[in-house]
């Protein structure tokens, strides 16, 4: 009796720090790339991901608020921003100044559908099934009409050009494979070599995906929705990836393919700003945002 007063006691302590501490207890990750041509000045790419904002996350709203003291030259926000139909101004307000940079954006599940109960657990036992719902019910032309308004690109089974920090950058996305709406017919060729970057923005790391973007040339993958696990256990890293990723790439800088020669692409996988209201809970992988500070190839 006393050890399972004990275990709930323990459990309860566990559920209330994931949940209330750090949940809110973001960081800034930095990485450097050397991705970029010879000479080039250094580009900083302000990389944001899963907010699944609801109106009444004003820490997270402040923490995204503070983010554009950074200066990045370039902001992308790689899906799963809202959570709630009322929450595309609030994000807006929040992205305040850094709307006024060069941006780029592409959608998540969770931008066009309400988050739903489920049993936590679920996250843990396999993929989730958002593609089984066929009637989007959030505002996602609401956000993308006011990312687009700023001039952040929309990079949903789209493919264009943007200058930022003085550089041409050729950009390629797809909207979100997680539920099928992924077309990369639509943007598929070589990329241009002319360009000083070729960069692929997408929300969920699908390894057939990224094949293709590798193909094509691209030097830099962005994607988020794996929120790093959500949950990760100390010297294991997390149970899941809710995709096709590995779990050792489940957040952070890697390469695509995992495993071959120097000309792979590099990939960043965001753990993201937050989680769905209904499995509101971190552990031991603390929300975030990263600065990625991209610089000459090596050699
Ligand atoms: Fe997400």
């Amino acid at each position: 009796m006393r050890a399972l007063t004990l275990a709930a006691v323990a459990g309860g302590a566990a559920f209330g720090y994931a949940s209330v501490i750090e949940r809110n207890w973001f960081a800034l990750r930095r990485f450097e790339i050397p991705v970029l041509p010879a000479g080039a000045e250094p580009l900083r790419v302000l990389h944001l991901s899963d907010a699944h904002l609801s109106p009444g996350r004003h820490r997270l709203l402040s923490w995204i608020r503070s983010l554009d003291a950074l200066a990045p030259d370039l902001v992308v926000n790689t899906g799963d921003s809202i959570a709630h139909a009322a929450a595309v101004q609030p994000l807006l307000d929040a992205l305040g100044p850094l709307l006024e940079r060069p941006g780029v954006f592409v959608y998540g599940s969770n931008d066009l559908y309400s988050p739903v109960p489920k049993n936590p657990l679920a996250y843990l036992l396999g993929p989730s099934s958002a593609r089984k719902r066929t009637i989007p019910d959030l505002p996602w032309a609401e956000l993308g009409a006011g990312l687009g308004a700023a001039g952040w690109m929309d990079a949903n089974n789209a493919r264009g050009r943007i200058k930022a920090g003085g550089l041409d950058i050729e950009v390629g996305g797809v909207h979100d494979s997680h539920i099928n709406r992924d077309r990369y017919q639509q943007i598929a060729g070589p990329t241009d070599p002319a360009a000083d970057l070729r960069l692929a923005v997408m929300h969920s790391p699908e390894p057939r995906v990224m094949d293709l973007f590798a193909a094509d040339g691209y030097d830099l993958l962005l994607a988020g929705h794996t929120h790093g696990g959500q949950v990760c256990v100390p010297t294991f890293g997390t149970l899941v990836t809710n995709c096709g990723i590995e779990r050792e790439r489940a957040s952070g800088l890697s390469r695509h393919p995992l495993r071959g020669g120097q000309d792979r692409p590099w990939l960043h996988v965001s753990a993201g700003l937050g989680t769905s209201p209904w499995a509101p809970v971190r552990f031991n992988c603390r929300p975030e945002a990263s600065l990625l500070t991209l610089v000459p190839r090596i050699g």
